[in-house]
């Protein structure tokens, strides 16, 4: 017998306990030149739905490079990458591989959200304006709707306040929020990171990171590079190590940081995580 009851067990479509369906990336043998210097040299990489990794390596093994392909800003040599099963920046004709078109293009990377060490936002627009631009522009929302969902962003970023602010009336720490909520306005499946604090000064570095950290509890598929090696420690699910254009090692924190494998990885770390850290 049915009665009703207030304490029902959570159904199937709670978002609180329901995993996240969407955002799985998967790189496959993934290369890229730049003229004859070969910077990704077959990375394979799948981060699964809601799934945070955090990228880090020395300078010039290729993070941004792997990133950068992801939205299609950098086309891949070969290889590929998929996000929810569906290619990235080409589709399957025959046999054969081809390019999306440039609006198609576009389209696919609303999905895909990027956050830019340098915050890259639109200097003569306000905060709000920043924020609520894209959706209106390349989804057809409406004004007053747009505004609404980016007071909304721009709250959850701690800046409901500073709406009608010009980036330049900014500081970096809050223009990269600005940046965060921008990127989340078009609803992604996936954001993308770059760097996101490494342009701010130090006591600026913790607001950008809590933000991060709040949305990596939210089931948006987020991937990082960053030199913030207790951040990753905290935030990621996997810990990607890169160097010279190929991950050397993937893992948990805890086994990245405390476990590496591979002598390549032993010797990085014992180089960033000395003497501000101890393992
Ligand atoms: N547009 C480009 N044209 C030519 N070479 C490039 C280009 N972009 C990157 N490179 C080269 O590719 C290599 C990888 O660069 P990438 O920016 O991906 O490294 P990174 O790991 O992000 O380094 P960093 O930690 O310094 O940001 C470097 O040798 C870089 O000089
Ligand atoms: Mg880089």
């Amino acid at each position: 017998m049915s009665t009703a009851t207030t304490s029902a067990p959570a159904t199937a479509t709670d978002p609180a306990t329901t995993p996240s369906t969407r955002g799985l990336v998967e790189i496959t043998k993934v290369r890229k030149s730049f003229g004859a210097t070969e910077v990704l040299k077959g990375v394979s990489l799948t981060v699964e739905p809601g799934g945070v990794a955090v990228i880090v390596g020395p300078s010039g093994s290729g993070k941004s490079t792997l990133l950068r392909t992801i939205n299609h800003l950098e086309k891949v040599d070969g290889g590929f990458i998929s996000i929810d099963g569906n290619l990235v920046g080409y589709e399957v004709r025959g046999n054969r591989l081809h390019e999306l078109r440039g609006k198609e293009i576009l389209k696919q990377r609303t999905e895909i959200g990027m956050v830019f060490q340098n915050f890259n936002l639109f200097p003569h627009l306000t905060a709000l304006e920043n924020v609520s631009e894209a959706p209106v522009v390349a989804q057809g929302r409406s004004k007053d709707e747009a505004r609404r969902r980016g007071l909304e962003l721009l709250d959850r970023v701690g800046l409901k306040d500073r709406a009608d602010a010009y980036p330049r009336q900014l500081s970096g720490g809050q223009q990269q929020r600005v940046a965060i909520a921008r990127a989340l306005a078009l609803d992604p499946k996936i954001l993308l990171f770059d760097e996101p604090t490494s342009a701010l000064d130090p006591e600026l570095v913790n607001e950008v990171l809590d933000v991060i950290r709040e949305l990596a509890k939210s089931g948006t598929t987020l991937i990082i590079v960053t030199h913030e090696m207790g951040f990753a420690r905290d935030v990621a699910d996997t810990v990607v190590f890169m160097d010279q254009g190929q991950i050397v090692e993937q893992g948990s924190p805890e086994h990245i940081f405390t476990n590496p494998q591979e002598p390549r990885t032993r010797s990085f770390f014992s180089k960033v995580l000395e003497p501000a850290f101890n393992i």
